[in-house]
């Protein structure tokens, strides 16, 4: 039976203090198989409430596929994947998922090109009605305020009326980022989110996703070490679908086979 986004109860602001030890994520003895291909081979990791972890390894390692099975876009054969100590995702569909507060970007960005970056937050932050009826419905001073907020945040005030077409493909992502904040996500997936950027805006995304911890809960996978280094609480080093190190980056940088099947010597 899939469980009911409806039977999730948000935790309300007395909670927000809760121990950073609780588990926000469990996954246990994660199996995918494609077709006679072993994608994730008992995979088990536990993300903390607040904690920012990096998902790193090579090509194949199964990192996307990783985040597909949170998401709901791939079941698993078997194992299960726990968010807040409640809901068991494999059992839910993926609208059901987002709806919990999982949000997730792609390494593509996913903007509306034809709209303004004003009316992408505007339609993120009302999500579940139709494009147009979004866009009929007049928002109230506190979501214009929240909206004008986020454009601080993203560095895209000065963009707030430009077709989102228009903007560079760093601003892009920072634009998707701020489609998925608006919703504010208890859990946020992040998938490449530095690919394609300028040193710069690099540079700020890390120092962005540092200041989302605590708030949110962030996995974020990513090839650039640098960009790993600066931001990770933890690292969680992928190889085959399975779990091969898991600790801080000095831990798994001296951890002798990830040195031989990643980071080289
Ligand atoms: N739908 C699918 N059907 C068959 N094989 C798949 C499918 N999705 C992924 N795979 C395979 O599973 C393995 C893991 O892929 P995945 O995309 O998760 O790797 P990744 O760690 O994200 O790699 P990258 O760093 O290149 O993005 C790969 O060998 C891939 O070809
Ligand atoms: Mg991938």
């Amino acid at each position: 039976m899939p469980v009911q986004a409806e039977l999730f109860t948000r935790p309300q602001s007395g909670d927000r203090f809760r121990s950073q030890t609780d588990p926000v994520l469990q996954l246990e003895e994660i199996n995918v198989n494609f077709d006679g291909f072993q994608a994730l081979t008992r995979l088990s990791m536990n993300i903390g409430v607040g904690e920012l972890r990096c998902v790193i390894g090579p090509n194949g390692a199964g990192k996307t596929t990783l985040m597909d099975v949170i998401t709901g876009k791939t079941r698993p054969d078997s194992g299960s994947a726990w968010f807040d100590q409640s809901l068991e995702l494999t059992r839910m569909d993926p609208v059901a998922i987002a709806r919990c507060g999982i949000g997730r970007k792609f390494q593509k960005p996913t903007v509306f090109e034809a709209l303004t970056v004003f009316e992408n937050l505007e339609i993120a932050m009302k999500g579940d009605k139709s494009l147009w009826a979004t866009l009929r419905a007049k928002l109230n001073s506190e979501q214009r305020d929240r909206i004008d907020e986020m454009l601080g945040t993203l560095r895209l005030g000065a963009e707030r009326n430009r077709r989102a077409g228009a903007l560079s493909h760093g601003q892009k992502q920072f634009l998707e980022i701020g489609m998925l904040l608006v919703q504010e996500p208890y859990l946020l997936l992040l998938d490449e989110p530095a690919a394609g950027m300028t040193d710069a805006e690099t540079e700020y995304s890390a120092e962005l996703f540092r200041s989302l911890a605590g708030r949110h809960s962030l996995m974020v996978v990513e090839h650039d070490m640098g960009f790993v280094e600066t931001i990770a609480d933890r690292v969680t080093v992928l190889h085959q679908g399975q779990v091969l190190a898991e600790g801080t980056l000095r831990e798994v940088q001296a951890n002798e086979q990830v040195i031989d099947v990643y980071l080289g010597r």
